[in-house]
């Protein structure tokens, strides 16, 4: 039996995808290529000296999915494939819902055609909303959120907890993830933004390789220890390794919601200090005013996952500085070259 991980070829998508291999799975891509690479394939396979079956399409592509489902035996389906930048969703509603809310739906309807009713959905701590006191934990109500991007994933929420109420064969895994950041450790997978980056941890790495002059931080007035923002940067391999975890969860029925965190909250000043301190580059900053829409501070409440799931972060701040700097300096352009 195989698992199909849609968007596999993007950041998180590849990492777990490494990992399900290193366990043994079976694994089928699906991505379009949207905002990701076919090079990540061939790295893949010099990690792990398999190379995972790559389907090149779009989860909107019913007849692309049909014929995915009937020409393998697929028990369960990892679901990254979307879109993810919070800003351009205000500029472009349509085409985020279209992709995120819409793709959803149309996978779901192709799986229980199919017969495959266990999900994991790439959920996110923007969910809890604006007035969520901190830390978030899984049986707070989702509160209002502030972009499209956040309405879509709550939109999905919504929509696969109705699905699981209607049907008590569907399984279903909402992870809501805090910030991933850092790489494989061999450096030869990572994360690459088309254009400007969006997230601080590449925006720094790519000061600190010579892409960027200077790094920007939005906002040093907060109510925070040192004014400016904090969040719980999580290790994508952590992350990745969660996936698989969860995979467990879908034994049994119904809706399963975990954050996927370390419980930590640091702020961007800390996170841009660790990173010179751990790699000996400077990354020169200055203080610009706050993005519109972000948050003082958030970080999870990560002990349910410990429980159910025997999953917690255990890679350091460290080991995500050194793992983004091992990417970004052996790939500066990315997977470009
Ligand atoms: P990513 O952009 O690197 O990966 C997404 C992948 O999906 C890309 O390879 C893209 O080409 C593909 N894709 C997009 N639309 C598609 C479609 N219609 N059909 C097929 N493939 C499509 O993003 P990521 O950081 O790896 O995020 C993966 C998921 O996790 C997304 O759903 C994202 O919203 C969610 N998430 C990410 C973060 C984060 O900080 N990175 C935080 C919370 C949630
Ligand atoms: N920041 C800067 N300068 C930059 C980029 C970011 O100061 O150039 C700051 C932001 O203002 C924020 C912090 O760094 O205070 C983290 O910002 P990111 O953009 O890296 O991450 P966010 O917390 O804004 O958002 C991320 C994902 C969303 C997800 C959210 C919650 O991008 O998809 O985490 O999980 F919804």
């Amino acid at each position: 039996m195989a698992v199909l991980v849609t968007g596999g070829a993007g950041y998180i998508g590849t990492h777990t995808v490494v990992q399900l291999i290193e366990q043994g799975e079976k694994v089928i891509v699906l991505d379009n290529l949207c905002n990701s690479s076919r090079d990540v394939f061939s790295r893949i396979e010099k990690i792990c000296g398999v190379l995972p079956t790559f389907i090149e399409g779009d989860i909107r592509n019913r007849e692309c999915l049909d014929k995915i489902f009937s020409a393998s035996s697929i028990d369960s389906v990892i679901h990254f494939a979307g879109l993810k930048a919070v800003g351009e969703s205000s500029q472009i509603p349509l085409d985020y819902y279209q992709n995120n809310v819409c793709g959803t739906l149309i996978l779901c309807e192709a799986m229980a055609a199919a017969g495959v009713k266990k999900l994991i959905f790439s959920s996110s701590a923007t969910v809890y909303g604006e007035d969520a006191p901190v830390p978030y934990e899984e049986n707070m109500p989702r509160g209002k959120t502030s972009n499209p991007y956040g309405a879509s994933k709550a939109m999905v929420e919504q929509v696969l907890t109705d699905l699981c109420a209607s049907d008590p064969e569907w399984s279903v895994a909402l992870l809501r993830y805090f910030n991933p950041i850092g790489a494989h450790p061999t450096g030869l997978i990572g994360e690459d933004p088309k254009g400007i980056p969006n997230n601080l941890m590449p925006f720094i790495s790519q000061v600190a390789v010579g892409k960027r002059k200077e790094l920007s931080i939005f906002g040093d007035d907060y109510p925070t220890e040192d004014g400016t923002c904090e969040r719980d940067y999580l290790h994508v391999m952590d992350l990745a390794d969660g996936h698989v975890s969860a995979l467990s969860s879908l034994d049994e029925n119904g809706v399963h919601i975990y954050n996927l965190g370390t419980g930590n909250g640091l702020s961007v000043l800390e996170m841009v200090k660790t990173f010179m301190r751990i790699t000996g580059v400077d990354v020169p900053y200055t203080f610009a005013d706050r993005r519109e829409g972000d948050l003082p501070a958030f970080w999870a409440d990560a002990s349910k996952a410990e429980k159910e799931l025997g999953w917690r972060a255990t890679r350091t701040l460290d080991d995500m500085m050194e793992d983004t700097w091992r990417w970004q300096s052996n790939n500066p352009n990315g997977y470009e070259g």
